[in-house]
């Protein structure tokens, strides 16, 4: 059974937080949802899909004969970017602002959405002259600018496949999801501002492509961005601007059915090697676009909508392209990071766009809280009515700290559980329904059937367990990329006939959700998630290592943080040097390997790891050390006195 220390007073929150009798009286989503769709499920999901452009409608509404693979709206046919551009231009909203680009440099651009089809129309014929075609896979590995978001819609208008990865990755974590999708066109650009600096992002696909590494890469489109040199090859590479700004500006979106493949988003499970997380048309953008705008409460043409999330991540992907985009909504897209030119930067660009619902992660508030409301309340953020929380439990005093400062006392917060794999929001309050209380989910969404369920896989009604989903949803994972397998092992053997998240999580006696958080293998580290296993075989391919455990400790500010313990190899501990030189060497080591986000926070050296007499690494007890507190019950090793030895060297360690 999952348990977390602490959320017991977590539980006992009396205070509630409803909406100002304003909010209600304009809200979009009304309380009819919750009975609508209790009434009739499916049919609420296909009146939410009728919302849509369909080229040919959809007759039939979930077909899970074949479960667990699920196919909705099956004989419909849509074509996603279509749905987020050309209908906005064709009913007459062309001229209203997409997106707002604010550059970390100071650059700025506007697009409206007959601007941003015209680019998407250029780019999807550019794409097709250099050989891409339905079902094709696109690689996208770019900055946080609309050119990203263009490549995205292109890659879609024509039936391909693109699968972003997030810029912080290295050219190994590059090279692995190119060729495991087999992509056959990268979309990159030279670097992107990122803290005042250009930071290079070709020279990683140079480096993952190098000597053929990658067989199914045809030809490589590079965006200048950060103005910086790149080298070139002539055989694969082309600029964005050679190929994209001359083409032609006409490109008729073709159907599609709505189960094709729209994207893959790698993500770490808990093996070493991250999975390539499959989602379709029709059902994906149903939910996306309902969502976005019931959660957020989206009202096109008043609201300046701000997702910082990067396209890199699933939020990015439902939250900045394909919800906002489909509800046609204005949002902003900012490039950088919070602290540049200082941490004054969000705000002023709040206040600047006068932003009025902002969706972010505990992290970040949790950082702005700990520098002082001094910052933010130098800037006029009284645009903001919604604020929205996504990737790690926010915990009350951020959550208090954010609707007080940001949101004036005043805006409704809506902490959203979610995942790459369900593709959209599952757990949420509606901002003019629920009374909120700091720190809890609430309750799912309508539409979305949910059971907490002990390890018998009983339902418990009050209390902890883990968090299943009893009925497919229209955006959910419809597979891992080429392997069927490893989807029916990772999602649904657990508990037989229900969708197993990987969560933690309690009911409190309102019947009200408290998400505990990852109770498999995983770490969520800024609201990013890491696999234990990756960066263990990342560390232990380096050749000073011998074996290593990680575990995620507990952070005040990221949730957790990575650390790593490693025992060395016998014939290299001299060659190692101190453990300050290993500890640097191998956090680089896995900056490498994997990327800079997975770098540990710490690393230690030991001479032994806890193991149970099956051999399997007790976390637990290493998450003792790693948190500083007393070390648990210990009787269940192979050794009981390893943990002593740990212990004993780390304490002479912070002596000396
Ligand atoms: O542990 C949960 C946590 O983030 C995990 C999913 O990570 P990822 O696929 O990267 O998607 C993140 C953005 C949707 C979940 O298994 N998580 C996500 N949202 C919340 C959360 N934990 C607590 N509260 C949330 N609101």
């Amino acid at each position: 059974m999952p348990e977390k220390s602490g959320i017991e007073n977590l539980l006992h929150e009396t205070r509630r937080f409803s909406p100002s009798s304003e909010f209600v009286a304009q809200a979009v989503a009304k309380p009819e949802l919750y009975s609508e769709a209790k009434a009739d499920r499916l049919e609420f999901w296909a009146k939410q899909a009728r919302a849509l452009h369909w080229h040919k409608p959809f007759t039939k509404t979930l077909d899970f004969s074949n479960a667990p693979f699920a196919s909705w709206f099956e004989d419909g046919e849509l074509n996603v970017s279509y749905n987020t551009l050309d209908r906005h231009v064709i009913e007459g909203r062309g001229d209203r602002i997409a997106i707002y680009f604010e550059g970390e440099n100071g650059d700025t651009s506007t697009y409206t959405y007959a601007q941003l089809l015209t680019e998407v129309k250029k780019a999807a014929n550019a794409f097709q002259t250099l050989g891409l075609v339905s079902g094709d896979r696109v690689a996208i590995y770019m900055p946080m600018v609309p050119e990203a978001v263009i490549a995205m819609l292109a890659t879609v208008r024509l039936g391909a496949i693109h699968s972003v990865i997030f810029g912080g990755f290295s050219a190994e974590s590059l090279r692995s999801r190119i060729n495991d999708a087999e992509a056959k066109l990268i979309i990159t650009a030279d670097g992107g501002y990122r803290k005042g600096k250009v930071s290079a992002l070709k020279p990683a696909v140079d480096e993952a492509i190098a000597d053929s590494a990658c067989p199914s890469v045809k030809a490589v489109v590079v965006l200048k961005r950060g103005g910086n040199e790149v080298s070139w090859n002539q055989n694969l590479d082309h600029w964005w601007s050679d190929v994209v700004d001359s083409a032609s500006p006409e490109h008729e979106a073709k159907a599609f059915g709505a189960e094709h493949p729209l994207f893959i988003l790698y993500t770490s499970g808990t093996t070493g090697k991250p999975k390539g997380i499959l989602h379709t048309s029709g059902g994906y953008l149903t939910q996306a676009t309902f969502t976005h705008k019931n959660v957020f409460d989206i009202h096109p043409t008043k609201d300046i909508y701000w997702c910082t999330a990067d396209v890199g991540w699933i939020t990015g992907h439902t939250y900045v392209v394909y919800g906002p985009l489909a509800n046609g909504v204005s949002q902003v897209i900012y490039e950088g990071t919070p602290d540049t030119p200082d941490w004054g930067r969000w705000w002023k660009i709040v206040e600047k766009y006068k932003v009025t619902i902002l969706y972010t992660a505990p992290t970040a508030i949790r950082t702005f809280m700990k520098l002082g409301r001094e910052i933010p309340d130098k800037y006029d953020l009284s645009s903001i009515r919604v604020l929205g929380s996504v990737g790690e439990p926010i915990n009350p005093e951020a959550w208090i700290w954010y609707r007080d400062v940001i949101g004036g006392n005043n805006a409704p917060i809506v902490d959203t559980w979610w995942q790459t794999e369900t593709g959209a929001i599952m757990i949420s309050p509606l901002p003019g329904i629920t009374a909120t209380k700091p720190g809890s989910a609430m309750i799912p969404l309508p539409g979305i059937s949910m059971e907490i369920v002990d390890d018998a896989g009983k339902k418990v009604t009050s209390g902890g367990g883990y968090l299943t989903i009893t009925e497919p949803w229209p955006s959910m994972l419809r597979g891992i990329w080429g392997d069927n397998e490893r989807y029916k092992e990772t999602y649904w053997s657990q508990h037989p006939g229900k969708y197993f998240a990987g969560d933690g999580a309690k009911l409190d006696t309102d019947g009200d959700v408290w998400i505990l958080g990852r109770v498999d293998d995983v770490m969520n580290v800024s609201g990013h998630r890491l696999s234990t296993a990756e960066i263990e075989s990342a560390l232990v391919s380096h050749p000073f290592v011998a074996e290593a455990a990680v575990v995620g400790a507990k952070d005040e500010t990221t949730g957790q943080a990575v650390v790593a313990f490693v025992i060395l190899r016998s014939d290299q501990v001299a060659a190692a040097g101190s453990d300050s030189d290993v500890s640097k060497l191998l956090r680089d080591h896995v900056a490498k390997e994997i990327g800079a986000i997975a770098k540990p926070r710490t690393i230690m050296v030991v001479a032994e790891l806890p193991k149970t007499r099956s051999g399997k690494i007790m976390r637990r007890l290493l998450r003792d050390v790693a948190e500083d507190r007393p070390i648990g019950d210990v009787t269940t090793l192979a050794d009981t006195s390893v943990m002593s030895v740990i212990t004993d060297k780390l304490e002479a360690g912070a002596t000396d």
